[in-house]
């Protein structure tokens, strides 16, 4: 059913820049050069980060015959010409369509036109589509709007990961697979916030946090099929991506430590890590951040297991995932308002294997020692201590 190789596409869960979170709306194919452009110059695209996808609004008003069209001032070169020029860099192209009659931001769509609208991504060199679930679903099941279009990319001759974004609505990690998919959202769209009120748009990252536990969808999760959390708002501030829509109001923005929990997570959920900030303006802590070598290594890890909860104390809790070679990532979380020791043991955490002696790598500190079997470190608040922990 599925095309020759596409079983080893997102072995690791896939990793880029999207569109969205920090220009929402307002994107251009000049903006999309330039984050080209930037991802190879910053190391960003050596440090893994390979798809460039653009999201949302892309496309002109009405579609021709059926088929999309690309918004004729916004993307005047044209799909083709822009997918060649981030080939060009080395990087891969992504694109954004919905599974319904138009996008979240109401232009054309794919429900009703999937082999056409396949057919024309896989002609244009598209590597990667992000399928929303925006527009009249038609009656249809989202089973049935997902699966139409993972046929319809399994179909063409081109290796294309399939990213449905269904928002968790549907338990998408119990038919994801089946209908395609590399990846499928399991929880409703990030904001870069701490957390929300139920009568705010979206959700924080400790809310996701949460969730991505409370729903109990680890098992699902593995090389070939990801759980995802949605795009990172790492160097988002509070003019950023969706706060330039008009019907949507939050008040944003992350405090370094809250990033650093932010990507620290990502990493240990084996998370697609989809960067979504202004690469152009981007700072020098925002960059360390994103290519920290062993925080992304946590990422990648071959075995692909989304890290669990072990146990909470208070505000202050032990997360844990096994990694190749016998080694366990470790986040050690203060949810609080005040610095936290935090201490557990190698016992509690998900560690394969018995040994005298353990390695422990300090991620964000730099720092290495050995213990016989105690973990601990003291937390700021809303922040996180991220170990790799190897049995000697
Ligand atoms: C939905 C998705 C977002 C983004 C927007 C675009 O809200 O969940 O990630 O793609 O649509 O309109």
């Amino acid at each position: 059913m599925f095309a020759t190789g596409s079983r080893a596409l997102a072995a690791t869960p896939p990793m880029g820049w999207n569109s969205w979170n920090a220009f929402s709306c307002a994107v251009t194919e000049e903006d999309i050069r330039s984050a080209a452009d930037r991802l190879v110059e910053t190391g960003l695209r050596d440090a893994g980060y390979e798809y460039l996808v653009v999201d949302d609004c892309w496309m002109d008003d009405e579609l021709d015959d059926g088929y999309l069209r690309p918004h004729p001032e916004d993307f005047p070169s044209g799909i083709e010409a822009l997918a060649e020029y981030v080939h060009d860099r080395d990087l891969k192209f992504g694109i954004y369509s919905s599974a319904g009659r138009v996008t979240c931001q109401g232009y054309p769509a794919s429900l009703g036109h999937e082999r056409k609208h396949a057919r024309q991504f896989a002609d244009w060199g598209v590597d990667y589509l992000k399928y929303d679930n925006c527009g009249d679903h038609e009656g249809k099941d989202a089973l049935a709007r997902y699966s139409a279009m993972g046929k319809a990319l399994a179909k063409v001759d081109r290796d294309i990961v399939y990213s449905i974004c269904e928002w968790g609505r549907n338990e998408p990690w119990r038919w994801g697979r089946n209908a395609g998919g590399h990846l499928w959202r399991a929880t409703h769209d990030i904001v870069a916030k701490w957390s929300t009120e139920d009568t705010e748009f979206g959700l924080g990252i400790a809310d996701i946090i949460d969730q991505m536990d409370d729903r109990d969808i680890a098992p699902s999760h593995g090389p070939g099929g990801w759980n995802d959390p949605d795009m990172l708002q790492i160097g988002n501030g509070p003019d950023s991506g969706q706060s330039k829509l008009e019907d949507v109001t939050v008040e944003r923005g992350l405090t370094p430590a809250e990033e650093r929990t932010h990507f620290s997570f990502w990493c240990l959920f084996a998370a697609p890590l989809m960067a979504g900030n202004d690469l152009v303006e981007m700072d020098d802590r925002t960059l360390a951040l994103l290519t920290n070598e062993d925080a992304v290594a946590i990422n990648q890890d071959p075995l692909g297991i989304q890290g669990t909860r072990d146990g909470r104390l208070g505000e202050t809790e032990v997360w844990s995932k096994r990694l190749t070679d016998g080694r366990c990532a470790v986040i050690l979380f203060n949810r609080g308002r005040t610095p936290a020791t935090i201490e557990t043991t190698v016992e509690t955490v998900d560690m394969s294997v018995d040994a005298a002696t353990y390695t422990v790598e300090d991620v964000w500190e730099d720092d290495e020692w050995q213990t016989s079997g105690t973990l601990h470190a003291t937390v700021d608040p809303h922040d996180v201590a991220l170990f790799r922990v190897s049995p000697e």
